[in-house]
């Protein structure tokens, strides 16, 4: 495993994290003994971050890890999220009251007496225009409650913003093949403010490895099913919002890219690691196998500069219309 600064925290970081929302819930049947071994093979291959939240399977995703805390020596960083408990999810919902009561929440299922890195959950907009919020998070900290903070964001411009507060150690954002916006002005000014970079869905919920046809089936309780045009939550985090069939074909472009001795999953990891602003991706796994091969990717050769390139141009001809103007 290789190791990233996570932006000026000076974190050392599994350059290919754990993200632990399939873990936790709305990604179909999951048994948690499956759930366990993959922590356990993340843990046994150097992972040593671990994204989740508290709405990831209503606290359960939490609780997984706190007994994996239990179970193993060896430190690791957890990160976890607040906000989305909210209902309705608004400004005025990010209050002293309520995120003192999500973290404490939060410490509960942890099993811990602090969060490592506690992340404002994708809130509205106008939560960036609210500084008070912000300090909020430093009284938390002040008091031990939680380490570091950042922020997970839908847009770039969210993006842009949080990092103009000081204290914002981290921003997760969504950056894959499918999703370029981010490196286009993002990147250079959270490098220039040492702020951490998280990749989420780096597989574009799995799309880009490959495995995915006109006849997959997914469960009714699985997000791939249900929020495909982003009826249940931003439709970005699905597919990170690429028409399924428009996925397909983008991935039959990318097919013959693929590297020797590469899967194209470990492709897409590896793509995320070319840019150096970016601390690690944070992808999903259920099971053993899947962190095995995601936390391989960490240690293959870079891309090629024409690969580079070639990839480029498939997002520029094929999905570049129906994502950038969105996030
Ligand atoms: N708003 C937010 O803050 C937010 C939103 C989304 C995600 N996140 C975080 O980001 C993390 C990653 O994003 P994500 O989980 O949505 O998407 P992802 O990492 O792009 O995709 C994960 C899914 O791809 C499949 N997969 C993973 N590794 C594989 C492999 N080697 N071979 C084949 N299939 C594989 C698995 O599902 P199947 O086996 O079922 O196909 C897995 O659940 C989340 O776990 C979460 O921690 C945060």
């Amino acid at each position: 495993m290789q190791y990233r600064e996570l932006g000026r925290t000076g974190w050392k970081v599994s350059a290919v994290s754990f993200g632990a929302w399939a873990i936790g819930g709305t990604w179909g049947a999951v048994q948690d003994d499956d759930s366990l071994a993959a922590l356990h093979r993340a843990l046994d291959r150097g992972v040593n971050f671990i994204d989740t939240a508290d709405v990831y399977g209503d606290g359960h995703s939490e609780r997984l890890l706190a007994r994996l805390r239990r179970e193993r020596r060896e430190p690791f960083f957890t990160a976890t999220k607040a906000g989305r408990r909210l209902s309705p999810h608004t400004a005025d919902g990010y209050n002293r009251a309520n995120l003192t009561a999500f973290v404490e929440r939060s410490l509960k299922n942890l099993n811990a007496d602090s969060i490592d890195l506690l992340q404002l959950h994708c809130p509205p907009t106008d939560v960036y225009y609210r500084p008070e919020v912000f300090g909020i998070l430093d009284d938390l900290a002040a008091q031990g409650k939680i380490r570091r903070y950042g922020v997970s964001v839908e847009k770039v411009e969210e993006a842009l913003k949080a990092v103009e507060f000081p204290n914002v150690a981290t921003v997760q954002i969504i950056f894959n093949i499918f999703r370029q916006r981010p490196a286009d002005l993002f990147f250079e000014q959270a490098r220039k403010r040492g702020v951490g970079i998280l990749a989420r869905v780096p597989l574009s919920s799995g799309m880009l490895t490959g495995k995915f046809t006109s006849r997959s089936n997914f469960e009714s309780g699985d997000h791939r099913a249900f929020n495909r045009k982003g009826e249940a939550f931003d439709r970005g985090e699905t597919f990170s919002g690429v028409d399924y069939d428009l996925g397909l074909a983008a991935v039959e472009r990318l097919r013959p890219l693929v590297p020797a001795g590469m899967s194209m999953g470990q492709m897409a990891l590896r793509w995320i690691l070319m840019f150096p602003a970016v601390t690690c991706p944070i992808p999903g796994a259920k099971r053993p196998d899947q962190v095995e091969e995601n936390a391989a990717a960490a240690d293959m050769p870079p891309l090629s500069e024409d690969i580079m390139t070639k990839i480029r141009m498939i997002y520029e001809e094929k999905i570049k219309p129906s994502v950038h103007p969105y996030w």
